[in-house]
């Protein structure tokens, strides 16, 4: 049952869409006014285990670190660094006496949790918050409930399942032919293709460098016909250059956040000086969205919203005017550049000026908003859309990507630990740059993330530009790529049916293994998920490792696939030491469950998704399929399938 208190006058972010009942206190944390700021605190029991924070670093247990909510941009990111892209604000204390907490602003939160064995948690935040607890039997059904409140999660079509390819750096169309042609000549699957900037007109948004695209709209539905789609940026920031529309529109329109001057705020981001669009206005949302017009027009069915926690890259406040002239290591030190600048911006809210530093982790999640709610006008089918930055609410519109991570093996490791808790805040499609964006990627660390990757819903492989080329097909051996890639196609229509069914059932996708089995090792284990309702997975995630050792909390069926076919053994209770070549992908499918696998293709288009094999022991499976497109997501589309 879950209870709000409101502190303050908070700002309504729409995170929540149910009725929550009004508390006259709150159960489990102590309030304190500290200047301008809350502090709540809350001891922790011994062997209490705190789940949750969405996008953040260090483990599945978040016991033992500082975390603040504070959307930024930081491509070297590690496990001491404090903010990453998106704010989650949701946690789940399993323990003796299990309870939620979501802090529910969009402003700055700091998390200090059993820092230096405090035994305590200890949450500031300014001083307008709304904060609901929830009790319940387990972390597990705590964290229904919270998907529960904050509303069915975003479900992309079928395709966006597929394998996906990007790299910052494809220029031209014969990139992306090479790409295409690099997978199909290959046979590794692939089904889309993301457009970076560079498809732009010098990275004006809503444009298309016609030289390099000559005909976009005739190119979209030459590669629709290879069964492979296009998935162009967008980014927050509107160049300044009059004459462009959108920049027109929005200047006309009063649709720019304001400087202290109330003039359109200046900073620079890939294309030069910019604007940006004011989310928080309904109108301005209307405006912006309907400028992904101009694209779904030619075709697109999907996109990937970008720099919109929102990074600056130097601004006429700050004093810096040239991209080229390094920040002063003085400015460097504890706030970056654009931290400055988040207080020197205004959003126009109900005819009020508010700070952006006030509202500052909304504001992608707005734009992720702004693009949805239109996009779901624009296309008579179900489109894919993610984006960089996120508040929980967001979730409802769009997945996300964990942002620019790197190609080492603490990334791959970072990415294992973070799925279970994005999937906690409602971000059911969601992945991390597979093969990591920043540096280059061994073959090795490639074939061990995809295999990861195999299992989160966003499963794309990107880079920055100048790194080492990180298509599959760039690498020698191709046929380990085919096997690894294939076997996601091959699972697809269990991936699908339990994404699908987590949304409809206000449910998680990926789950830590303590949600499920309470068992010391079970509760402590931070690099072994479970999958939907059947799979567990156990990725290796060690450099040079043959294999690795796994926890069985139960008797389970191990499933190899090697490109070949899927090898199927009893497995007990226990610890257990596996080999896993290259190629191969092994996961455990639990006592009495089942997972219906298909023959695969290079393509979901090609896909046969109701001619499936039930693996396991268990007796039946509820299976969803569709067409892969409609609107008209419901149960209705689940059908049992049984074991003949
Ligand atoms: C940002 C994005 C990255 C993209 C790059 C260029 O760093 O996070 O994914 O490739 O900008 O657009």
């Amino acid at each position: 049952m879950a209870k709000q208190v409101i502190f303050g006058t908070p700002y309504e972010t729409g995170a929540i869409v149910k009725p929550v009942e009004q508390a006259e206190g709150l159960a489990h944390f102590e309030v304190n006014e500290q200047a301008d700021k809350l502090v709540f605190r809350c001891k922790l029991d011994k062997n209490d285990i705190v789940y949750g924070l969405g996008e953040q670093v260090k483990g599945i247990n978040k016991r033992g670190g500082r975390y603040v909510s504070y959307n930024t941009d930081d491509p070297n990111h590690n496990d001491g660094s404090l903010s990453l892209y998106g704010s989650h604000n949701f946690i789940v204390v399993a323990g003796r006496k299990p309870f939620g907490a979501f802090f529910d602003t969009p402003g700055k939160v700091v998390w200090d949790i059993d820092v230096d064995d405090s035994g305590e948690i200890v949450v500031t935040t300014d001083q307008n918050v709304k904060v609901v607890e929830m009790d319940g039997d387990g972390a597990y059904p705590i964290a229904r409930e919270f998907l529960s409140l904050i509303g069915r999660s975003f479900i992309p079509p079928l395709w966006a399942f597929g394998f996906g390819q990007s790299r910052w750096g494809y220029k031209r169309q014969r990139d992306f032919d090479n790409v295409a042609d690099g997978y199909r000549n290959n046979n590794i699957p692939l089904d889309w293709i993301c457009m970076d900037i560079d498809y732009m007109d010098r990275f004006i948004d809503f444009t298309v460098n016609v030289k390099r695209f000559p005909d976009l709209k005739g190119y979209v539905a030459a590669l629709k016909q290879r069964g492979i789609r296009l998935v162009p940026i967008i980014d927050a920031g509107v160049k300044i250059e009059p004459g462009n529309a959108t920049y027109d529109e929005g200047i006309k329109n009063g649709f720019f956040c304001t400087n202290h001057e109330g003039k359109p705020f200046k900073a620079a981001v890939w294309p030069g000086m910019t604007h940006f669009p004011d989310f928080f206005r309904p109108e301005c949302r209307e405006w912006f969205g309907n400028e992904y017009r101009k694209l779904t027009e030619l075709g697109i069915e999907g996109f990937w919203n970008d720099m919109n926690e929102p990074a600056i890259f130097y601004s006429e406040y700050t004093g810096i005017t040239n991209s080229l002239t390094p920040v002063p290591a003085s400015e460097q030190e504890k706030e970056t550049n654009a931290y400055k600048d988040y207080r020197n911006f205004y959003h126009l809210v109900d005819g009020r000026r508010v700070l952006h530093e006030k509202v500052h982790n909304l504001y992608g999640a707005l734009m992720t908003r702004a693009a949805s709610e239109q996009l779901d006008k624009l296309l008579p089918d179900r489109f894919l859309l993610f984006s960089r930055s996120s508040y929980v609410g967001a979730h409802r519109y769009g997945g996300i990507w964990t942002g620019d991570n790197g190609s080492d093996w603490d990334h791959l490791a970072r990415n294992v630990r973070m799925m279970p808790s994005l999937n906690m805040c409602g971000f059911l499609y969601s992945g991390a740059d597979t093969g990591g964006f920043g540096g280059n990627c061994s073959r090795e660390l490639l074939l061990r993330w995809l295999a990861f990757s195999c299992f989160t819903p966003l499963m794309r492989n990107h880079t920055a530009i100048l790194t080492r080329k990180q298509e599959c097909y760039r690498y020698g051996g191709k046929e380990d790529f085919q096997s690894v890639v294939s076997l996601r196609y091959k699972l697809l229509p269990y991936i699908y049916s339990e994404f699908v069914k987590a949304a409809l059932s206000s449910d998680m996708y990926i789950k830590p293994l303590g949600f499920e089995y309470f068992d010391e090792r079970s509760l402590a284990v931070q690099d072994q998920l479970l999958v939907g309702e059947s799979v567990m997975v156990a990725p290796v995630i060690e450099k040079g490792a043959k294999g690795r050792k796994v926890w069985l909390p139960d008797e389970m069926t191990e499933v190899r696939y090697d490109g070949n076919c899927f090898t199927c053994e009893r497995v007990p209770m226990g610890e257990r030491e596996i080999k896993v070549a290259l190629n191969e992908v092994v996961f455990y499918i639990r006592k009495g469950k089942c997972v219906p696998v298909c023959k695969g293709a290079q393509c979901t288009d090609e896909l046969n998704m109701t001619d499936v094999v039930l693996l396991g022991d268990g007796k039946q499976y509820r299976c969803y399929t569709d067409d892969g497109f409609t609107k008209d997501v419901s149960e209705s589309n689940i059908v049992t399938l049984s074991r003949k």
